[in-house]
């Protein structure tokens, strides 16, 4: 180990048994090196990477070693305590290909790859490489790199997607997507979602003042972009919206209470500025999975339930401005893990667009919200950290749900626009620490095997009735769909 990671790991040290001695509880966010601060790569584009040629083990090196886990595989399922532990081994074990494809790959030598553009023929960027060229360069972990070109691939992807759904079910509108600020402040990272998304006609969503602000600034070289404007409004905000379409930005006020509907005519009457109006519905559709569904269903705290939208119709039809009322937005909370409930979200919400249309307002905008889900761990389930769907799979209901609807009550096709945030920005950020402690290691081999049915191989009662479980569900386990299913079902509920 080079002196300067000699330094760093007794720095690291010193900063545990400091905070362990003082009865902290330590985590690895609050522990800093005292003479460092922790860098920030703003930006990387592939091309502009230079390669390094010297071999690191620093990030990665938990990738060519067993880790701790294997304590819990059985002797049959690693006849290879003898064998050699392979990359291939890893990518396996950490289900790499699952979460991370197309861009995050393990290569022969059991690195990290980036491949930024989804690209397989890409040569890709070799994160251990890359962290020792940093390093040479003075610049020390924790690092946070951030690859802009993923976000870009994410922006096609979402749009192919679209389209395709849209063409597959002779959809008379189109889709334009908007991506919400509050996912990510990064300038860089809005920056480049505006100048590439130019090209797709995505736009940005803002959902407090200071995100107006943001979305204000790196909007107004773009005229005809769309703007919408979510969250809290008072009168300073509606007048900064306002002065947003003054810009030529396609800026549209989604209301989400009904006492903003005063303030906004009242603004809009004082600078002479006609506004797009959105309403928030709030649905019944239940988003119950997730940390996030108390934002869906009857008792959600924002958005307007459905007398209160006809009231906005009432009180805008006695102003003489229901030519403004164009845009129906919903959100039934983030990272929506089944597809099921954006089947519902999108039935109950074309229904209630078609109602506005027959009431009279100029409706030219269906806004379905964040939602979609990240496949965190790539196991492609129904759970809070995976998605049992596809993109594709959701563009595809998005479009095919309202298309049904305009069909049933002959309106016409609305202009689609939804607000991923995690789906479009997750892939693009990677955080790069140094491992800091790994698990004790385990004591002889026999530890590394689980106990059979009634031995407790010297464990605690309990734990030895967990472990023995385990033992029965792995044995039941057979090729069949079915049986592997049911097995994964038991294994997790035991845990
Ligand atoms: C109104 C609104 N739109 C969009 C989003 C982004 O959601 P997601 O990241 O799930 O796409 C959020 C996130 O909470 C939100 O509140």
């Amino acid at each position: 180990m080079a002196p300067a990671e000699a330094s760093d790991q007794q720095q690291q040290e010193q900063g545990q048994r400091r905070l362990r001695q003082k009865g902290e509880t330590w985590t690895f966010s609050e522990w800093k090196p005292k003479a460092r601060k922790p860098n920030r790569i703003r930006a990387i584009h592939a091309e502009r990477i230079e390669r390094a040629a010297s071999d690191s083990q620093l990030f990665f090196h938990s990738l060519d070693a067993p880790p701790g886990l294997v304590s819990l595989t059985t002797e049959e399922k690693l006849p290879a305590s003898k064998k050699a532990w392979q990359p291939k081994d890893s990518a396996k074990l950490y289900n790499v290909a699952g979460w991370g494809a197309p861009y995050f790959s393990v290569n022969r030598a059991g690195q990290i790859c980036v491949k930024p553009c989804g690209d397989a023929s890409e040569s890709g960027v070799n994160l251990p490489e890359l962290v020792q060229n940093l390093r040479e360069q003075g610049v020390h972990t924790p690092v946070l790199l951030r690859f802009p070109d993923i976000l870009c691939h994410r922006l096609q992807q979402q749009q192919a997607c679209f389209d395709a759904a849209v063409s597959r079910y002779d959809y008379q509108g189109s889709y334009r997507g908007v991506f919400p600020v509050k996912c990510n402040h990064d300038k860089d990272l809005l920056s480049a979602v505006v100048s590439y998304g130019q090209k797709l006609g995505f736009g940005l969503e803002a959902g407090s003042k200071p995100e107006l602000l943001m979305a204000m600034s790196l909007l107004a070289k773009h005229p005809g972009s769309n703007l919408i404007c979510n969250g809290y409004k008072d009168a300073e905000y509606m007048e900064l919206a306002l002065r947003c379409r003054q810009l030529g930005i396609n800026t549209m006020i989604v209301l989400e209470q009904f006492s903003e509907l005063a303030t906004l005519l009242a603004v809009s009457k004082q600078l002479g500025i006609r506004p797009v109006i959105g309403v928030r519905a709030k649905l019944h559709t239940r988003n119950n999975v997730g940390h996030w569904g108390s934002t869906s269903g009857d008792r959600a705290k924002f958005g307007l339930k459905a007398r209160m939208v006809v009231a906005v119709v009432e009180a805008l039809a006695e102003n003489d401005m229901l030519d403004c009322f164009q845009l129906l937005h919903f959100h039934i909370g983030s990272q929506v893990t089944n597809i099921r409930i954006i089947k519902e979200a999108m039935r109950e919400a074309s229904f209630l667009y078609a109602e506005l249309v027959t009431m009279g307002a100029a409706m030219k905008y269906i806004d379905v919200g964040g939602g979609l889900g990240i496949d965190y761990d790539g196991t492609s389930m129904d759970t809070v950290t995976s998605v049992s769907y596809t993109l594709q799979n959701y563009a595809n209901d998005v479009v095919a749900g309202l298309q049904e609807v305009c069909m049933q009550r002959h309106i016409a096709a609305p202009i689609i626009i939804s607000e991923s945030g995690r789906s479009l920005g997750s892939h693009s950020a990677v955080m790069i620490f140094d491992v800091l402690s790994t698990p004790e290691e385990a004591g002889d081999e026999s530890s590394h095997s689980l106990p059979t049915p009634g031995h407790t191989g010297g464990r605690s009662t309990k734990g030895a009735f967990l472990l023995s479980t385990f033992r029965e569900v792995y044995e039941a386990i057979s090729p069949s769909a079915d049986k592997l299913r049911e097995a994964y079902a038991d294994a997790a509920f035991v845990k």
